[in-house]
């Protein structure tokens, strides 16, 4: 028997448990209809169960993960715990922990309905920003003096290394080729904005020598500059201007929920955490959501977007194109209304729709589906 693909699975808090379930039943249904196999092993971190037990992640569940393919997010925040322990925990040690220094964010209208924007079609939004995603105030160098006195101290330092700053953006060039590739002849040339604010903070000048001395090596790839506030109002007025942002860890943590907004909104929106070569960890980009947590309302889009772009990683482009049109299918249609928790339908039902179309998918018949472990 093949174990196929070892996948960690992370349910976490709040809606996360319930978005997941769907993302792991589109999941399966892939497997089936394109025949690869996996394997889950289920990990309890969230805040949830650091107020049971106490418990959280430890080096040895991080070297564990190392062992894995992927691991799946759901998401990360209780109300009862303080804020940034567990997400610190869980979250910041996949990501700092495993050095996943990209975190992959598309920015793809699927369907025009769902745009906020006056005039956008789906052609318009379709950009992928690449977040630099183990350094900047993230690095957690700072700290407080006199805390709750009139004269407290609050410092944080943003840390942007040579390195950190250069293997992100390389990733963003030759990310910004083979999107241009999968365009075609005639397609528009391939192109990387970076974002940065090196007018006001002055060491992100880092950001825009290794811009320019990485670009150097991709004569083929148009270069583009954006201050972060002029890229916010870009994103509004001409999202068509972009195809690949490369930016800072912050920015691109703030720039995302913005896309998410323009795709239709934070339950659609799907990131992947990545480091080439290692185990990679995949997560919609909305949070916990705890006043709607446990009523079935949730959009799981952004959890089963998530799953399409870890079967990409994991070279399965099949399960994850079928993954991908069984969604833009559902929201085209109509078939689910939108991507948040007013669509009228509940979770498990839009999570149904999209199984559907992605059993609804032709594919020549090939045996084996997953199964759990
Ligand atoms: C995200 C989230 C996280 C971040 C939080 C939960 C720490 O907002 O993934 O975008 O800031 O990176
Ligand atoms: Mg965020």
């Amino acid at each position: 028997m093949r174990t196929g693909y070892r996948i960690g699975v992370i349910p976490g808090d709040g809606i996360g448990p319930e978005v997941t379930r769907e993302g792991l039943k589109a999941l399966a249904a892939a497997a089936e209809v394109t025949g690869f196999h996996y394997q889950l092993f289920e990990y309890p971190y969230s805040g949830a169960h650091y107020l049971a037990t106490g418990e959280l992640v430890t080096e040895r569940i991080v070297d564990e993960w190392r062992t894995l393919d992927a691991v799946l997010l759901g998401a990360i925040g209780h109300p009862a715990v303080e804020p940034g322990l567990v997400e610190r925990s869980v979250i910041l040690s996949l990501r700092f922990g495993m050095d996943l220094y990209v975190n992959l964010r598309p920015v793809r209208l699927l369907a025009e309905h769902l745009c906020p924007l006056k005039g956008k079609r789906v052609g318009d939004i379709d950009f992928v920003v690449v977040r630099e995603n183990t350094e900047d105030v993230y690095a957690q160098i700072g700290g407080h003096l006199k805390v709750g006195t009139a004269d407290e101290v609050a410092i944080v330092s943003g840390v942007y290394t040579h390195k950190g700053t250069e293997r992100v953006i390389r990733y963003a060039f030759e990310l910004a080729r083979e999107r241009a590739r999968a365009r075609g002849m005639g397609g528009r040339q391939p192109q990387v904005t970076l974002v940065d604010k090196a007018n006001a903070i002055r060491p992100q000048s880092i950001w825009t020598r290794v811009f320019a001395e990485v670009a150097e090596a991709f004569p083929d790839v148009h270069t583009d500059h954006a201050y972060v506030d002029a890229c916010c109002m870009y994103m509004v007025k001409t999202p068509e201007m972009f195809d690949v942002i490369v930016t800072t860890n912050l920015f691109g943590d703030i720039v995302t929920d913005l896309g998410a907004a323009l795709q239709g909104g934070m339950g659609i929106a799907a990131s992947g955490n990545i480091h080439p070569g290692r185990t990679a960890m995949f997560e919609p980009i909305h949070g916990s959501a705890p006043t709607i947590a446990g009523q079935n309302v949730a959009s799981p889009l952004g959890a089963i977007a998530a799953v399409g772009m870890m079967l990409d990683y994991l070279g399965e482009k099949d399960g994850a194109a079928i993954i991908e049109g069984a969604i833009e299918r559902c929201l085209v249609s109509r078939r689910i209304p939108s991507v948040d928790s007013d669509s009228g339908l509940a979770t498990t039902a839009a999570g149904d729709l999209v199984v559907e179309q992605i059993r609804a998918t032709r594919r020549p018949a090939t045996t084996a589906s997953g199964e759990a472990g």
